[in-house]
């Protein structure tokens, strides 16, 4: 039986500055579904998501909420119509706690005191903060200042904020593209409950995986265009990503194995009180070490150890064969060594600054004869990225706060391909990287072990590990509970290891 959507848009139309990001876009979303909107980075999802929760006014077309016209015009008028976002940005304000992040702007009064009517219920907010997050499987306290927490973390209180607000239509622009396993089990499970409560769900996620396991249906944009609609049912993969890139992916996982080198990282009982327990491991030219393990295992902990971002306690780290103290992220550059942070938003990108400028920023030695900087061979070697890894920007000199998340992200990792380490530490590298994309990736990576870079993969995305590791570390709690090579890997292996089974 045929139902009136809950939600219709009609002919969207959304203009940047030389960019079309919309271009006449008709979407609709029936109650109690999960609708999938797929594309490239850069396609659009986005904008079409930001139009409607308020953040952009559209330049032409019609939203109808069960059939009729409606205007939003700003977010809380979104929020009025029961419209809830998760936006693929983190939101939150990082020197509040998660409850007052949750509440914010509707916290709880204490209630028979009539003078003063907006005294904040603590208590009551931090109980029913707590609450809600437990619903989702997370134990953290709610009084800490979001900003010490876990990107992880900020991310199940983003969704814990927008489930507490008992939208009708919520839109999650890639929940789990900074969650691991476990977390996104949970969510899953919370989804399928607001379905059955008959809440419609707009998802869009980048991991082909998920598709199929929470969709109902799948609209794919490509260009600012919608390519078209499928049942999830009836929809394969490769239909699917040939919708999405207009092209044939011959490989998901391009894996190339580089002969195996020297040694060039060797890490020795490495403590770091807390967080640390010693770790021991050793890296060679060529290879492509995965790290795999759950939220707050310890993987981004030990990256920012070696690269002198954090003090360690005891232990001793050896490159290319010679004892190092690697005290700042300077050394550690001077030692050959790159870090593709996670953070990207606080830590890898300048966003009032250009692509160019980005991209060229960790190198700028490298650019620059007695301290002048040649523009022109920075600007070559952001050329050469942006074709490589197909950015997606009006030129060179766009601000990157103007870029898609996902090609925000390629710029992230230009970065450090440019600054020319010869061992790579990549804590994340395709989060929030379109399928097309992700294959180009891995080919720059296959390209730098056979030119006889050694790679650090630390990745919550399993089919990666497992695609492109010449060998496996899962940590589980600060230590490494389990090392596997490419062959004898599998994903129930790792998971077992990585929730701290010993065998
Ligand atoms: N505020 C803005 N100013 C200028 N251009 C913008 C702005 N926001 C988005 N764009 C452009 O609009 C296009 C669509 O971007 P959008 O963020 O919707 O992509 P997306 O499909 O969400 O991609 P991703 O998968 O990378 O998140 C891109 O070319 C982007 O650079
Ligand atoms: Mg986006």
């Amino acid at each position: 039986m045929e139902t009136e959507p809950v939600l219709q848009m009609r002919n969207i139309r959304k203009t940047f500055p030389g960019v079309i990001a919309l271009d006449d876009v008709s979407f609709d979303l029936r109650r109690g579904e999960v609708h999938i909107l797929l594309g490239e980075n850069g396609a659009g999802k986005s904008t079409l998501m930001k139009i409607l929760s308020g953040a952009y006014e559209r330049d032409g077309g019609e939203v109808l909420i069960d059939g009729r016209e409606v205007e939003i015009g700003n977010p809380r008028r979104s929020q009025s119509l029961g419209i809830g976002i998760i936006y693929q940005e983190l939101n939150l304000v990082p020197h509040l706690s998660a409850a007052e992040n949750i509440y914010l702007g509707r916290e709880p009064s204490r209630a028979g005191l009539p003078f003063l009517p907006f005294i904040v219920d603590r208590k009551a907010m931090n109980g029913s903060a707590r609450e809600l997050l437990a619903g989702l499987g997370v134990n953290l306290d709610v009084r800490r200042p979001v900003g010490e927490l876990s990107i992880a973390e900020q991310q199940m209180v983003e969704i814990a904020k927008a489930v507490s607000l008992d939208a009708r239509i919520l839109i999650m622009d890639e929940p789990t593209a900074v969650l691991t396993e476990r977390e996104i089990r949970e969510l899953f499970a919370r989804i399928r409950r607001l379905k059955a409560d008959g809440v419609s769900i707009i998802y869009i996620s980048h991991r082909m995986e998920e598709l199929f396991e929470i969709g109902d249906r799948v609209t794919v944009l490509r260009d600012g265009s919608v390519v078209g609609t499928r049942d999830i049912a009836g929809a394969t993969k490769p239909e699917l990503i040939r919708m999405m890139v207009n092209r044939e992916l011959t490989q998901q996982f391009p894996k190339v194995a580089a002969p195996r080198g020297k040694e060039v990282l060797r890490v020795e009982g490495l403590n770091r009180a807390g967080v640390l327990t010693d770790i021991s491991f050793s890296l060679c030219e060529g290879e492509i070490l995965g790290v795999a393990g759950l939220l707050g295992s310890g993987r981004t902990e030990l990256a920012r150890a070696i690269f002198g971002l954090d003090r360690i306690d005891s232990g001793g780290i050896h490159i290319k064969g010679r004892l190092q103290r690697i005290a700042s992220p300077r050394r550690a550059i001077n030692l050959g060594l790159g870090f593709l942070t996670e953070d990207r938003k606080t830590q890898g990108l300048v966003l009032p600054l250009s692509v160019r400028e980005n991209i060229c920023l960790p190198s700028v030695d490298a650019f620059s004869r007695m301290g002048v900087v040649s523009r022109r061979r920075e600007a070559e070697a952001a050329a050469k990225y942006r074709k490589d890894l197909r950015i997606k920007t009006t030129g060179l000199e766009q601000r990157v706060v103007n870029l898609s998340g996902g090609n925000q992200q390629k710029v992230v990792l230009s970065k450090w391909l440019v600054s020319r380490g010869d061992i790579l530490i990549f804590d994340e590298p395709t989060r929030g990287i379109d399928v097309g994309s992700k294959a180009e990736i891995y080919e720059l990576m296959n390209k730098l072990t056979a030119a006889g870079a050694a790679i650090i993969m630390i990745s919550s995305d399993l089919p990666e590990v497992l695609g492109m590791s010449d060998r496996i570390l899962v940590m589980h709690q600060g230590r490494i509970n389990g090392e596997f090579s490419a062959a004898e890997a599998t994903q129930e292996k790792i998971l077992h290891r990585a929730l701290g089974d010993t065998e």
